[in-house]
């Protein structure tokens, strides 16, 4: 079955509405003539609007961070659903393993978060991976699996065939440390089995892997070159244009 890769930036907590503005005047004569790739940009919501009209007609997706599940609310701070929407953007990332660390978010939260992205025709980034220790310990595959469970819970299998998932091993985010091409390989293939066995066949062969964690453009193309891998989830190497161009041009 062939997915299209889809690459997404994470520009975390960077980049005024004016930066985010400039890379994508930068950035989209870089890109104008591939097609191979799906491309999401992920501003913070701050410059969420300057971003959705920079790339008007371009082809290019932009997406939330983060959202709350509540449609509204007393939640000070916090962007809801219907403003993702309302502003432009079309996905977004859920359970970033920053996100997981500073901001206390549980598995829990994130099915929750999943649930309500679902409601709101919202295309969900699902973010799961694990710490060092957990690897040193010999615990990835169980980590994964139970992360997969709890998030995926109540997802109704038809509605899953869009969704992005991304494995990022929390030890190869803005380290420099990548997992191998073969590590994340067999990360990917235990997150699609599971996937398979929670929500059929169907929806685990529709679902795009994403790999994440110091994807830069030199390491880009062997890690596209796994089967089990449709694409990256870029940080720190999505900030500028010429680099993240590489990247989606792999
Ligand atoms: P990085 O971040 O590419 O800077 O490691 C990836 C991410 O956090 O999504």
């Amino acid at each position: 079955m062939s997915r299209k890769p889809l690459i997404a930036a994470n520009w975390k907590m960077y980049k005024t509405p004016a930066q985010a503005e400039e890379f994508v005047k930068k950035f989209l004569p870089l890109v104008a003539e591939q097609t191979r790739a799906e491309i999401v940009l992920c501003p913070s919501a701050i410059s969420l609007a300057a971003v959705v009209a920079a790339v008007k007609d371009s082809g290019i997706a932009v997406g939330g961070q983060n959202m709350h599940w509540a449609e509204e609310g007393a939640y000070t701070g916090e962007t809801s659903p219907l403003m993702l929407k309302a502003v432009g953007a079309t996905h977004v990332i859920i359970g970033h393993s920053e996100r997981r660390q500073y901001f206390s978010e549980t598995d829990e939260m994130v099915n929750q978060k999943i649930l309500s992205a679902v409601k709101n025709n919202l295309t969900p980034i699902i973010c799961i991976g694990e710490t060092l220790d957990e690897r040193e310990a010999g615990k990835t595959e169980e980590v994964l699996l139970r992360q997969c469970q709890i998030a995926l819970k109540g997802v109704v299998p038809e509605s899953a065939e869009s969704f992005v998932m991304a494995y990022e091993p929390v030890w190869a985010i803005g380290t420099g440390r990548t997992a191998t091409p073969e590590m994340a390989g067999l990360a990917h293939f235990h997150i699609r089995s599971q996937v398979a066995r929670l929500l059929g066949r169907k929806a685990a062969d529709a679902i795009r892997i994403l790999y994440g964690g110091s994807v830069k453009p030199d390491n880009a193309s062997a890690l596209a070159n796994q089967p089990e891998i449709d694409g990256a989830l870029v940080g720190g190497a999505s900030l500028d244009p010429l680099s993240f161009s590489k990247i989606v041009d792999y």
